[in-house]
């Protein structure tokens, strides 16, 4: 079977000339779980849902995780961290207290915290990236969770995790210092130099407990914020010594996606130019502080927060809840697991991930570690249906792909093909593309995009300076494109698989692998040599 459109080739664009960036890191393939709406209560827990484990959580949603091929998942959050006390998440669940959650304005039961979290994560393969309270808390409770989290036996904490049927330490290793903590939406939110302060502290003491830590300021909410630039260079600077990775956050969505208007689609289908934009400029804010320490490490960029999010949805959501609240004392209701930010993505929101994963293995030198945000129910790739089935996202396809077939080396291309107009960005190359290639197992992964709306485009990678000028004709094992007549076409409860790769028509001509890309499209080639 081949992909039936019968696009219009403008022009064939050969790529021969690659650049190698650096070994994909595996944490590239993280995610981010957060007590957020039904991510985690509807989401990967449900302990009346036919599939649930012991534990209340559920195998669907565990089986599509896996077949997602996450490898790190950052936890508990996301902006309810930042008023969250781990110890309630933690001991016999009858006797965790319910408290109110002020982030997103919810009940928190605690019937899911770091114990249960672990136990997750051993199932789902996958490493934790836990975050610590930078808000309501600070320096005594971070200490008390690592040695909760990490200590050997006979100590306080590390003796209560015991107690609670954990012998083992987790051996957690990337530790976020808080979340977002520039954001004046965030409890607890700081100057720079009052954050620069706080993580030289944290991160100096943790250390002292656990030299092998790997440390994560927070760096801007967005490259929105005014304080962009100032923040990172101001943090970065000061704690240097104790810092491993310094975090970016980046959403994107289609501003017109109401009235569909094409000029909104064309500045959507570009962003990736803003993310390259954003890493070159925490990279340059990470060298100003090894310059300024005199240093001999890089502090490399924590991704993660990225994909689409449509906010504008959510800011409205937010904006109602407030006209309706009543004068004086707070009586609203803090709803249990509330359907919030429960985006359904398009085939161009699929498109857009695929150029933004492509752009993060493309700058993997700088970028060694990145958290698709979220994971279920919340702005999500797997969709879960109370008492019903989990599903999967458009979104879902090109992150499996790459998470699941990128190994070995990146490699980077020098593109020279057709451009499309934006406002925001200028003219802007259609094609997208990286490779992957392990000399190992000479297996290799070709990920390209299409951003043009308006033309299809056809693609010749030439991988013979990647393979070596000895080997055999290139091979191809697997070719699949993403691609819909209507680009708002998305996956729902009654119609899951409507929108899902189908095989790819390629060529394969000595080193040499052709394939024509639609509209608005994403594809995946992988070779072997
Ligand atoms: O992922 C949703 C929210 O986005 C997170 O809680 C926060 O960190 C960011 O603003």
């Amino acid at each position: 079977m081949t992909d039936k459109t019968t696009p219009r080739h403008d022009t064939t664009t050969t790529i021969d000339d690659f650049t190698a960036v650096a070994d994909v890191p595996r944490r590239l393939f993280g995610s981010f779980v957060e007590q957020l709406g039904r991510g985690v209560y509807g989401g990967i827990y449900e302990p009346t849902h036919p599939t649930a484990d012991t534990l209340g959580f559920r195998r669907d949603v565990l089986d599509l995780v896996k077949e997602l091929g996450v490898t790190c998942v950052r936890y508990p959050g996301g902006n309810i961290v930042s008023n969250y006390r781990w110890e309630d998440g933690t001991g016999p669940r009858e006797l965790r207290p319910v408290r109110r959650e002020l982030a997103w304005h919810q009940t928190e039961t605690n019937e899911v915290g770091i114990d249960d979290f672990y136990h997750w994560s051993k199932e789902a393969g996958t490493e934790i990236m836990l975050a610590v309270n930078m808000g309501t808390r600070g320096l005594q409770e971070a200490l008390d969770e690592l040695e909760y989290v990490n200590g050997a036996p006979g100590t306080y904490w590390a003796d209560k995790r015991v107690a609670n049927g954990i012998p083992e330490p987790m051996n957690i290793a990337m530790w976020c210092i808080g979340n977002e903590m520039d954001g004046p939406w965030q409890v607890g939110h700081m100057t720079p130099d009052e954050y620069a302060s706080a993580v030289e502290k944290v991160a100096h003491a943790m250390k002292l407990a656990e030299s092998g830590l790997e440390m994560v300021a927070c760096g801007s909410s967005s490259a929105q914020m005014p304080t962009f630039g100032t923040w990172e260079k101001t943090v970065l600077a000061r704690a240097y010594e104790y810092l491993s990775f310094v975090s970016a956050h980046a959403y994107y969505h289609d501003q017109d996606h109401e009235t569909r208007k094409p000029e909104g689609m064309r500045e959507f289908l570009a962003s990736s130019e803003d993310m390259k934009r954003f890493i070159a400029t925490v990279a340059g804010c990470a060298d100003y502080a090894k310059a300024q320490n005199h240093g001999d490490k890089d502090i490399a960029i924590s991704f993660d927060e990225w994909g689409v999010w449509y906010q504008d949805i959510w800011q409205k959501q937010e904006a109602e809840w407030k006209a309706a609240e009543t004068e004086g004392l707070h009586t609203e209701p803090w709803p249990k697991a509330p359907h919030l930010l429960e985006d359904i993505y398009t085939t161009a929101d699929a498109v857009v991930e695929g150029s933004l994963m492509i752009t993060l293995l493309k700058h993997c030198d700088r970028v060694r570690s990145a958290s698709r945000a979220q994971l279920v129910n919340v702005i999500a790739p797997i969709r879960a249906e109370e008492n019903g089935p989990a599903w999967r996202q458009t979104i879902f396809y090109p992150f499996a792909e790459a998470a699941n077939h990128a190994r070995g080396t990146a490699y980077a291309p020098t593109i020279d093909g057709p451009t499309f107009h934006t406002e925001t960005y200028g003219d802007v190359q259609a094609l997208e593309n990286v490779v992957t290639w392990d000399e190992a197992t000479r297996e290799g992964l070709i990920l390209a995009v299409n951003r043009n709306p308006d033309a299809a485009h056809v693609l010749a990678v030439d991988l013979r300076s990647i393979i070596g000028e000895d080997a055999d004709a290139v091979t191809v094992t697997h070719a699949q494109v993403l691609h819909e007549a209507d680009p708002y076409r998305t996956n729902t409860a009654d119609d899951p698989l409507a929108v899902t790769p189908r095989p790819l028509e390629v060529s394969a001509d000595g080193s040499t692998v052709s394939f024509a890309l639609p509209p608005i499209s994403w594809a995946a080639v992988r070779f072997t040599a």
